[in-house]
């Protein structure tokens, strides 16, 4: 398929054919393919959870509100964004980053390259994630609006700023999951609808991380895979040429 066709393929599975299961090595696959979608700052801060134990697929499919598109699924993979990593993930960054100049970048521009970074990844970016009932991200919005008055500035960073652009980032890399698995014919679901309570409670994830989307997957099952044509907004609705 070429990515035309995947897009085109790609639709909500609400009922899986249970006779069909899937390798689950081609869903690592497309779970590995879906870290080269990009991320704000190249931060990352997210983690993937590729569920195949049938006990553990029953529990979860519970939790999302018992939808077919969970209960009739093969395996399920869960993007849980995790902005509670923001420390270590700048370090990775930053420690890759240094390499990079030193490889990449000519000799005399190579030590400003690398103090810049060292301010963005070592100051800028966890100052930007930290995280105190809101009291640091309204300190960042009057930093911010205070610059803006002199130049253009980034404006979106109070605590429920960051929170949205950390799911952004976890949004794009279930996207590009979903892709790749369509241009193997392979089916899914992405859902919200779910008790994000009860999931955390089962995966046993940590207080700082929260679930972006559960993907259900599998091989549709006929004319009830699918709930009738796909509908879009006319498109000269939403497209504007300026
Ligand atoms: C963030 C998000 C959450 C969704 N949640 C659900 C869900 O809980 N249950 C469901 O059946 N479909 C869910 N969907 C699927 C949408 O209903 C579906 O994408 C839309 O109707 C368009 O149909 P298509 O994906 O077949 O093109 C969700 C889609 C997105 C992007």
């Amino acid at each position: 398929m070429n990515l035309n066709e995947a897009l085109n393929f790609r639709r909500s599975v609400r009922y899986y054919d249970k006779e069909q299961p899937v390798d689950q090595n081609v869903v690592k696959e497309c779970i590995a393919l879906s870290t080269l979608a990009p991320s704000s700052s190249n931060m990352q801060l997210w983690e993937c959870y590729h569920i195949v134990d049938k006990k553990c697929i029953a529990e979860i499919a519970h939790a999302c509100l018992d939808q077919s598109a969970a209960t009739t699924a093969d395996q399920l993979v869960i993007y849980v964004t995790r902005q509670d990593l923001y420390s270590s993930r700048a370090k990775n960054v930053l420690d890759f980053e240094k390499g990079n100049i030193e490889r990449n970048s000519p000799k005399e521009r190579q030590h400003k390259r690398i103090k810049d970074r060292e301010v963005y990844y070592g100051k800028i970016m966890p100052f930007l994630y930290v995280r105190f009932f809101g009291f640091i991200g309204f300190i960042r919005k009057i930093i911010a609006l205070s610059i803006h008055l002199f130049r253009p500035m980034a404006l979106e960073v109070t605590e429920c700023d960051t929170r949205v652009v950390v799911h952004k980032s976890c949004a794009l890399a279930a996207q590009t999951f979903m892709i790749a698995m369509a241009e193997k014919s392979l089916d899914t679901c992405p859902m919200e609808g779910f008790d994000s309570i009860r999931v955390k409670k089962i995966l046993k994830l940590p207080k700082g991380a929260e679930v972006n989307m559960i993907i259900s997957l599998g091989i549709r099952k006929g004319n009830r895979g699918i709930w009738g044509e796909r509908y879009r907004i006319p498109f000269e609705k939403q497209y504007h040429r300026i």
